[in-house]
Order: structure tokens, then sequence, then C-alpha cells
């Protein structure tokens, strides 16, 4: 390997190794399998922000390419399902490699054994299948499933010049891989707000599924669930985790800030809601179902709640600077700027747990979010 990239990687395994809660063993997974050999010639850096987002070019700027690589930025590889060049630099993100740290939290958390089978669902680029195909160690013992196809073919490339072995499958990934079933970890690495039940099904007991839990509501989280004999499986929210969402579970589009609808006061303000913390967003999601979202302008502080089910359904309460008032626009029968900071009340009254005090239980029927033990059930 080039002394360049021997450095790069070195310095990634660094960074890797000093993020809260990553374990030796991904650090050195992630220097056997350098990065460099997934990522596109041409692709987008972000580095957090997205107004701050750069195109690579390996052609035209080798040391830049090379040096993001070996960066903890994410870099997206896909724009608006293909529709948009890359070169363009701005669109929906839909296919990336996730930022290493992030990686290294996720596959952590899953702790794949020796000859363990797993599926990965959102294959991306390949590089966490590559992964998990030098931790497990077994040929053919990942699967790992990609719902887009181009995406797909160039994962297949790089897995094949990598010499990687893993199984391919072009599908949707909720519906997990029934043939390579049963599973001792499932690693999902795009975003979802309903657990789909297959994965849980083709585990086998004692079995652990990591996921990104994206409700739509303020922050993010990973999930961790254990399968039980009994067919269900149960788990906690150990931190942090944003994914682009699986594709079936997109959330609606944002509503219109355009004056319409419902005029009245709000004593709560808008920050309150828009800005609370991440054991309350759990919370307001699971007990309201409603996706909830943010706007900062100068003069302005808009917080937004969508009903995922009837996109007419929206209100917006705003802050304008210097103002000690602060007002909702309610769009639709339904009150959910009410329904929201009931919601975020109730989380006040039982002492503001912390999101690590939240756990999920998924069964057939469905998933439920609870508080502390598994039959404090708060919502869905
Ligand atoms: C953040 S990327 C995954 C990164 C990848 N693990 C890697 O190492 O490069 C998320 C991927 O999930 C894929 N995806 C979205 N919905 C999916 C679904 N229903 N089934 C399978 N893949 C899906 C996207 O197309 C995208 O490629």
């Amino acid at each position: 390997m080039d002394e360049a990239i021997v450095q790069g990687v070195e310095r990634l395994v660094a960074h890797v190794r000093e993020v809260d809660g990553v374990r030796g063993f991904v650090a050195r997974a992630m220097r056997a399998v350098p990065r460099h050999q997934f990522i596109p010639d041409v692709a987008l850096v972000v580095p957090g922000d997205p107004e701050k987002a750069f195109v690579i070019d390996r052609e035209r700027d080798p040391v830049t390419w090379r040096d993001m690589v070996y960066s903890e930025h994410a870099i997206v590889t896909q724009l608006d399902e293909g529709r948009t060049d890359i070169r363009a630099g701005a669109g929906a993100y839909t296919s990336s490699s996730s930022a290493p740290s992030t990686v290294a939290y996720l596959l952590t958390l899953l702790d794949p054994e020796p000859d363990d089978r797993v599926l990965e669902v959102g294959t991306g680029t390949g590089w966490t299948a590559a992964l998990l195909d030098h931790l497990v160690g077994t040929q053919g013992a990942v699967t790992t499933i990609e719902v887009d196809g181009a995406v797909a073919a160039r994962a297949a490339k790089n897995l094949a010049a990598a010499s990687v072995g893993a199984h391919l499958v072009v599908g949707d990934g909720a519906d997990g891989f029934p043939q390579g079933a049963p599973y001792d970890r499932v690693h999902v690495t795009c975003g979802v707000r309903k657990v789909p039940y297959a994965w849980i099904e083709q585990c086998r007991p004692g079995g652990v599924i990591v996921a990104p839990y994206c409700p739509g509501f303020g922050d993010n989280h990973v999930l961790r669930l254990v399968t039980l004999p009994d067919g269900t499986a149960v788990g906690r929210f150990p931190g942090y985790a944003s994914y682009m969402m699986m594709r079936s579970q997109r959330p609606a589009t944002y509503a219109p800030d355009d004056g319409s609808g419902l005029r009245r006061p709000t004593e709560v303000h808008p920050r309150t809601i828009g800005l609370a913390p991440p054991g309350a967003d759990l919370a307001m999601a699971a007990i309201t179902g409603l996706y909830a979202h943010i706007g900062r302008e100068e003069t302005r502080f808009l917080s937004y709640v969508l009903d995922p089910a009837a996109p007419g359904q929206w209100a917006v309460a705003i802050h304008h600077r210097g103002d000690a008032e602060h007002t909702v626009y309610q769009m639709g029968d339904r009150p959910l700027w009410d329904e929201v900071t009931d919601a975020y009340f109730r989380w006040v009254s039982w002492g503001k747990p912390g999101r690590e005090r939240f756990g999920m239980t998924v069964t057939e029927e469905g998933q439920r979010v609870w508080l502390d033990m598994p039959d404090q059930v708060i919502g869905k």
C-alpha cells in the first residue's frame, strides 16, 4: 500500500480509538479493511453541516480525496437515488459511506463473534459488509442487502476488488433475507421508525440487532435489541446515531410556513420543544406518533409538528426575536402542538429521564416503547 494511504489508515484508526465506547477490535478491522477501496473517485464530503458539503475528485485532486477518505467525515455517494449527478453537490442524500466513528460505534454495539452469521441492511459502498466479513472470518457468513440496484452494482465491484466474499442481495432489507437465516447478528445501516418483524423472526434466540432508530422527532438514537426464544426482541437505546432513512420509512415532506391555518398564542416557547434533549424526543415521538423539526432564521425560531399519516395536518410554533409571546399556526383539526407539549410535560413529570432509560419491545404485532421496564409502556 502507498505510504500516504498507510498513514491515512493509521490516522483513522487513532481517531476511531478515541471515540467514546468504541472497542479495539473494530479499529483493528478498519486497519485490515482500508476505507479507500470502497469510496468512488468522485463523491461528496459532508463535514456535519450540508451547507459546507464539497465534491472530491480523485483524478483532479488525489491528495484531498485521500485526506477526506481518511478523515472522520461521512462521504455521500448518491444524490436523489441517482437522478442528480454527485458533482452537483446538493440534493437528497440517498447513499453514503457513514462517518467512521459512527460505523465503529455501531459495530462495537453489534459485537460480532467469529463464525457468526450476519445480515447487513443497507450495503451502500460495501465497506461495512467488508468489515463484518473480516470480523466473522467465515466465507459466506455475511449477507448484505441493498435496495438500490446501481448502488448494489458498485458495491459488488468494490467487494470483488477487495476479495471480500460477502453475499450481496438486491432487495428490500425490511423483508430481511430468510434464505440466509437464522442470523446471530442483524446490522442495520439505514434509519427506521418501525422495526420490521422479519429481522426478529430471522434471528436465533440471543441474537443481536443494532439499528439507527430515527422516529423523525429531534434527535435520533441507536437501538440494540436482543431476541428471545418466544419470538420477541427487547432492548434499549444506548446512544446517538443518525442515518439516512430506509426508503419505505422516509418522513413526510416539510410543511410550508405560509402563515395559513388557525392562529393562536402559546405559552410554551417553541425552543422548549424544538431543542428538547434526546430523552424528551424519544418520549414525544413514542407518545404522539408525530414528526417534528425546527427552523432557525435570523429573526425567528420555528418548531414544526407533522402528522405522518395525514400530510395536510401540521402545526408550527413561532418565536419572533424580541417578542415575549409565541404564536402557533395549526392546519387541520388535530391540535398537534398541544399533543406534543402535553407529551413533553409528561416527560418532565417523570423526572426528565435520559434516552438510556427508555427501551423497546418488538413482537409480531408491532413495537412498544417503554420507560425503565418493559411493562411501563409509553407508546409505539
Ligand atoms: C448510509 S448508507 C449505508 C452505508 C453502508 N453500510 C456502507 O458501509 O457504505 C444507507 C444505504 O441503505 C440503503 N437502503 C435504504 N433503504 C433500504 C432498504 N429498504 N433495503 C436495503 N437497503 C436500503 C440506501 O440505498 C443506502 O445505500
